[in-house]
C-alpha cells in the first residue's frame, strides 16, 4: 500500500507538466488522458507554455519530456491516451501523432492502438489539398505487456441502432454485446466545455470520450492524470467515476474555473455514475433475450430443413437447460421433435448431418435432441410459435390443443414487436 500525501491527489497542480516528477516520485498513476496543447496555433496564456512560439523540435522535446516523467510514476499495468491531430503548416502536413509515436517508443511506452475519434466540428479551416478535419487521433500507450484493459464493459448493446437484425439473426450477435470499434463517434462540447458560465477553453474533450476510457483502463479509486488539464474534462470525470485524480495546468484561471464547476456538478453526476449499474442489469437480460432467441431459431431452423426434405414433423417442444461448460457454446437446450415413428431413422440421419455444421453449429447451444411419436403431457402449458416468427409467441396452448401452424412449443417467452426496431 503506497501512503500519498493528501494534497497530492484530486487536485489540479498549477505547475509546469515538465515538472512532474518534483511533485510525484511514486509509481501510482493507472492512467493517463490527455490532448496536449497545439503546436504554435493556439496561446493558452500562460508564460513558458508548450507549443506557442516554439519550433517543432522544441515542442516535441519537451512533450517527450513530459511523457518521460509520466512513464516513471505510472504503475507498471497502467496505460497512457493521447488525443492528438497532424497539423499543416508551410504547405505541407507535418504528422505529429506518428512523430511523437516515436519519441515515446524511445522512452518505453508501447503502441497498442490507434483509434479515429469521429467528432462533428473541429477547428474552423481547410486549405488546399487539405479537407476539413472532422477526426483526431487517439494513441493508445501501455508500459507493459501487461496492461489494463476492461474491454467487456465498453461493449454496445445499442438494438435501436442495430435495427431488427439482432432480432431475426439472434445467432450473429454476440449475447454480451457488441465489441467496440476502431472509430469511436462522440461530439465535441460546445466552445467554452462547462456553459458559458464557467469556462471558456480553446479545445474541451468529450466527456464521454474520457468516461469510455476511464471505463476502460481503471477501477474506482485508481489515480487517472491530465498532464494539461485545460478546463479540466478529465479530472472531473475521474471524480464522477470515484477515480481519484491529479491534473496539471499553468493557466490558473483553467484551475479555478475547474474547481467552482466540479464542487456544483460533482453529487449530481456521481448520482448518475452510480445509477450507470442499471445498465449492467440491461445487459444481463439482453443476454438472456439473444439466448432465447437463439434456440427457438435453432429447432425452427431444424424444422425448416426437414420440411425441405419432405419430412413432416407435427410439432416440437423446446427448453432452455442451463449454461453449457463446452467452448464457444452458451446455453444447453433439450429439444422433442414429434413425427411418425417409421420416419425417425431418416429424420436422425438428417439432423446428424446438420448439426454440426455452420449455421447451426454457430449459435452456440449444446443440443440434446430426441425424436418421439406422441407429446405424453398433455396438460402442460406452453407458448407457442409458427415456422415464420420464433420472436413473438402467438399465444398459449396444451399439447393437446395446438392449433395449425403452430410448430413449436416451448416455455421460453418472447414477445418482440419487430416494427418498433425498424
Ligand atoms: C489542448 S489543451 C487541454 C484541453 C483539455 N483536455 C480540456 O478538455 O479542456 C492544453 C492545455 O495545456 C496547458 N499547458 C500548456 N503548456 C503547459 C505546461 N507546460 N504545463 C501544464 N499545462 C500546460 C494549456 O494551458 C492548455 O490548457
Amino acid at each position: 500500500m503506497t501512503f500519498l500525501p493528501a494534497l497530492l491527489t484530486n487536485v489540479i497542480h498549477h505547475q509546469d507538466a515538465r515538472a512532474i516528477n518534483d511533485v510525484i516520485n511514486q509509481k501510482i498513476v493507472s492512467t493517463t488522458i490527455t490532448s496536449p496543447p497545439y503546436f504554435d496555433m493556439k496561446d493558452y496564456g500562460s508564460e513558458n507554455q508548450i507549443g506557442y512560439g516554439q519550433s517543432y523540435s522544441e515542442y516535441l522535446k519537451d512533450l517527450k519530456k513530459v511523457f518521460l516523467a509520466i512513464y516513471n510514476i505510472t504503475k507498471d499495468n497502467g496505460t497512457l491516451w493521447i488525443i492528438i491531430d497532424s497539423f499543416k503548416k508551410n504547405g505541407r502536413v507535418i504528422p505529429l501523432p506518428f512523430d511523437l509515436e516515436r519519441e515515446l517508443t524511445s522512452i518505453g511506452w508501447m503502441l497498442q492502438d490507434i483509434i479515429i475519434w469521429k467528432k462533428d466540428r473541429t477547428v474552423p479551416w481547410s486549405s488546399k489539398g487539405r479537407t476539413q478535419r472532422k477526426f483526431e487521433y487517439i494513441l493508445f500507450f501501455s508500459k507493459t505487456n501487461n496492461y489494463n484493459y476492461y474491454a467487456k464493459r465498453v461493449t454496445t448493446i445499442d438494438t435501436d441502432q442495430l435495427k431488427k437484425w439482432w432480432i431475426t439473426y439472434p445467432e450473429r450477435y454476440s449475447p454480451t454485446g457488441k465489441s467496440i470499434d476502431g472509430i469511436w463517434e462522440f461530439p465535441i462540447p460546445t466552445q467554452g466545455s462547462w456553459g458559458n458560465k464557467f469556462i471558456r477553453h480553446f479545445c474541451p474533450l468529450s466527456s464521454a470520450l474520457v468516461e469510455r476510457i476511464i471505463k476502460l483502463s481503471t477501477n474506482e479509486n485508481d489515480i487517472v492524470l491530465d498532464p494539461f488539464s485545460g478546463s479540466g474534462t478529465v479530472p472531473a470525470q475521474a471524480a464522477y467515476m470515484n477515480r481519484q485524480y491529479i491534473g496539471f495546468e499553468l493557466n490558473n484561471s483553467y484551475i479555478s474555473m475547474f474547481e467552482k464547476y466540479l464542487s456544483s456538478t460533482l453529487s449530481k453526476q456521481q448520482k448518475r455514475y452510480k445509477n450507470s449499474t442499471a445498465l449492467k442489469q440491461n445487459i444481463q437480460s439482453f443476454y438472456n433475450t439473444i439466448i432465447q432467441l437463439r434456440v427457438l431459431k435453432y429447432i425452427k431452423s431444424i424444422l425448416k430443413y426437414l420440411k425441405k426434405q419432405g419430412k413432416s414433423p407435427t410439432i416440437a417442444v423446446a427448453e432452455i437447460n442451463g449454461r453449457s461448460t463446452l467452448q464457444h457454446k452458451h446455453t444447453k437446450a433439450s429439444y422433442m421433435i414429434c413425427a411418425p415413428s417409421y420416419e425417425h431413422e431418416a429424420i436422425q440421419s438428417i439432423i446428424d448431418q446438420i448439426v454440426n455444421k455452420p449455421p447451426l453449429s454457430k449459435f452456440g447451444i449444446e443440443p440434446h435432441i430426441i425424436l418421439v411419436s406422441e407429446l405424453l403431457d398433455k396438460m402442460k402449458t406452453y407458448c407457442g410459435y409458427t415456422l415464420q416468427n420464433t420472436h413473438q409467441s402467438a399465444g398459449y396452448y396444451t399439447t393437446a390443443s395446438v392449433p395449425d401452424g403452430i410448430c413449436i412449443l416451448s416455455s421460453i417467452y418472447v414477445n418482440i414487436d419487430i416494427t418498433q426496431y425498424e
